[in-house]
């Protein structure tokens, strides 16, 4: 049985496939970007250069030699490749397990096209199972965790953990997630809340999923 690393390693190769030459692309964050961005790397197909949503991807394009650009050095991005915590039939998703959601949400949102690269067990009919991520101004955090429990959640406090942009993470445990668009909406509408994890106005477009009989090709309502 082919492990879980396995399967991330299908999905990030074949995703390779999606990446236009000569274009800008963005890039995630997390262990199955990682596989995708030494893919890319070793693959030899060249791109005008790729924005990174984290200190660990950029370690690693500079490794593989592939050139890093700002987002506001770009007009636009062909597209955007990240992996995910859960990816729903209609390809809406719950990231920041890396806790780098804002930034991938940015950059998403420049992007013509989201690839999601993810293994065969974040496909999930409904969303919620994993805590979602929420970034909060941290003197902020108690009252919109007061806020999340009347929401029907239980939130957990990401210890020892500051973001990218200087903020904390609340987990919330426990949401029903059966409205994505509307729970994401929702939670952003909270003072204090920067951003969460519910990619559901960026859903993806394609989903490139590792399974035990390789990788499939995935599009919304599949
Ligand atoms: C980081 C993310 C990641 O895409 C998500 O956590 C999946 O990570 P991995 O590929 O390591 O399973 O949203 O903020």
């Amino acid at each position: 049985m082919a492990s879980q690393d396995d399967l991330k390693r299908i999905a990030a190769e074949k995703a390779v496939e999606f990446v236009p030459e000569n274009e800008y692309i963005g890039i995630g964050t997390g262990s199955t970007v990682n596989f995708f961005i030494e893919a890319l790397g070793k693959s030899g197909k060249k791109i005008k250069g790729a924005v990174s949503t984290s200190k660990a991807s950029s370690d690693l394009l500079a490794r593989y030699e592939i050139p890093e650009v700002s987002l506001n050095d770009v007009m636009g991005l062909a597209v955007y490749v990240d992996g995910a915590d859960e990816v729903n039939h209609s390809l809406q998703m719950v990231k920041g397990g890396g806790g780098a959601h804002l930034n991938e949400k940015i950059v998403a949102n420049a992007s013509e096209k989201f690839i999601c690269i993810a293994d065969a067990s974040k496909y999930v009919s409904r969303l919620g199972k994993f805590p979602l991520p929420v970034e909060v101004v941290p003197m902020a955090r108690s009252m919109v965790s007061r806020k999340l429990l009347a929401m029907g959640g239980q939130p957990e406090l990401r210890v020892g953990f500051t973001t990218f942009n200087g903020n904390q993470i609340v987990d919330v445990h426990g949401l029903d997630i059966n409205l994505p668009l509307t729970m994401e909406d929702e939670i952003n509408k909270l003072t204090g809340v920067v951003e969460n994890g519910i990619f559901a106005r960026n859903a993806a477009d394609v989903l490139v999923l590792g399974t035990e009989d390789g990788a499939k090709v995935i599009y919304p309502g599949d």
